[in-house]
């Protein structure tokens, strides 16, 4: 078929997530027919940088040869079976490898097959936990301002995306918000960490009786904007967490398998959550994935005689679908084989090396990096930390032109996010600063900047 045969179609049956429809009918959509590396391919045969890892999954590069060998191997054998009343081989051996990698103190997986999936796992299962331990007004949430964690209706409560989320709200139930611990653009001054954390503790005061678990994405927020937390805030909540009897869910969805230069970035500090969800990068980015890891605590509240009720009723079709978990062993051998995590830890200083010179262009405001995750915010007077207009889609319009330079990344708002795979190289890195670096610098050049009308670009958040 030739693209536009392809984009006719597309834009007679297909309904995009997170994506402005109107715009996109309006648009020429890139069509991906095929991936090498750490390269996407259109259907005109043109080459792409991946710099969002398809959208932040993306770990080893595209058709690596270990994970398409073991995903045709899996076919082989077997493509799907259900986990109800049965389990299967692929699904026991990550659960051991995943259990052997995590925290210390994780010891139970529990399978399903996306990020908002994994969270709204955990919530019920932090709720059902104390409901199980005869505490069933235990089932409120603590969550921090501008959280994500998914689109579902629970992952939706806990978050506060409110720009995604909005015309949900009478659908979503009461949680107790505390401010993320924002660097840039904390509103009150001193410590945001300590203030953030103080936040937290005031909560828990009042209402600790009724709170299941706290919520947050540890060290990194993603989709808040790459927000980088204070060093020591992570261990301050787990030290709440247990002061006032709730448990701690950390959201490792975007944050996990090597992403922040640890495996989990809950190592930075050494923390072990209550609950742990993961998903994205579980499988390398190949396959829809997700695991709630639990304690062994959390575990045995769950047993006892089926009349009790403690079962945990949750699950989804394809739970640990086993083509999911052969690649997901496959991507956790890359890592032992590459030496991954080092790898990283040496790539993102010589990533910081390259971002440093972005922090001096006109309208960069903040530039926020932990291993290979950053956030460059854009804004429209850096003395005074003015945004742009929203209208202006800065971020969109300038992540538009890096892609006609051969590179896709994605805004967020006018926060532009480099999430390259971590098996990127060092030279792929430079030519992905290098093309962001340039387009930042054109801002001023920018039709809806500089007052010529508006550039019409349909995918962004
Ligand atoms: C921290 C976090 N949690 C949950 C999710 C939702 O994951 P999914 O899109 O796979 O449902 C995301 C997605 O970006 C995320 O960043």
């Amino acid at each position: 078929m030739t693209t536009q045969h392809l984009q006719t179609l597309d834009k007679q049956h297909v309904w995009h997530p997170f994506t402005h429809m109107s715009l996109w009918l309006a648009d020429d959509p890139l069509v991906i027919v095929a991936g090498d590396g750490m390269h996407l391919i259109d259907s005109d045969g043109r080459r792409y940088l991946d710099a969002i890892s398809s959208l932040w999954c993306n770990v080893h590069g595209h058709r690596v040869k270990e994970i398409d060998d073991a995903v045709r191997a899996q076919l082989d054998r077997i493509a799907h079976c259900t986990m109800l009343g049965q389990t299967n081989d692929q699904a026991i051996i990550l659960a051991e490898r995943l259990i052997a990698i995590a925290p210390r103190g994780l010891a139970k997986v529990f399978y399903s097959d996306s990020g908002a999936t994994a969270t709204e796992i955990a919530f019920k299962m932090a709720a059902q936990y104390w409901w199980n331990l005869g505490r069933p007004q235990k089932h409120e949430f603590i969550g921090l301002t501008d959280g994500y964690h998914g689109d579902t209706v629970g992952a939706m409560s806990v978050g506060m995306t409110a720009a995604f989320h909005k015309p949900y709200r009478p659908l979503l139930f009461k949680v107790h918000y505390a401010p993320a611990p924002f660097p840039y653009r904390y509103p009150v001054p001193g410590d945001c960490g300590v203030h953030a954390l103080a936040a937290i503790e005031e909560i828990l005061k009042a209402h600790h009786q009724t709170i299941a678990a706290i919520c947050i994405e540890p060290i990194v927020m993603g989709a808040a904007g790459m927000i980088v937390h204070p060093h020591g805030f992570l261990t301050g909540v787990r030290a709440l967490a247990d002061k006032y009897d709730v448990l701690l869910i950390c959201d490792e969805v975007a944050t996990g398998f090597g992403r922040t230069g640890t495996m989990f970035a809950c190592e930075h500090e050494n923390v072990t959550p209550d609950i742990l969800c993961l998903a994205k990068g579980l499988t390398g980015g190949y396959m829809p994935l997700a695991a709630t890891l639990a304690t062994q605590r959390i575990f045995d509240a769950f047993l006892g005689e089926p009349h009790e009720g403690k079962t945990f009723f949750h699950g989804h079709t394809y739970t640990g679908n086993p083509l999911a978990c052969a690649a997901a062993i496959a991507s956790l051998d890359l890592f032992d084989k590459n030496d991954l995590i080092a790898s990283v830890r040496r790539k993102s200083l010589e990533l910081t090396e390259l971002l440093s010179c972005v922090n001096e262009l006109e309208h960069v405001g903040d530039v926020r990096q932990k291993g290979f995750m950053v956030g460059i915010e854009l804004v429209a007077d850096k003395a005074s930390k003015r945004p742009f207009d929203p209208k202006q889609r800065v971020g969109a319009a300038v992540c538009r032109r890096v892609r006609d330079r051969g590179i896709i990344v994605r805004p967020l708002g006018d926060t532009i996010v480099i999430f390259p795979p971590l098996a990127t190289e060092l030279i792929q890195l430079r030519e992905i600063v290098d093309a962001v670096y340039a387009e930042i610098a054109r801002i001023g050049e920018l039709p809806s900047v500089s007052d010529r009308g508006d550039d019409q670009i349909a995918g962004d958040f």
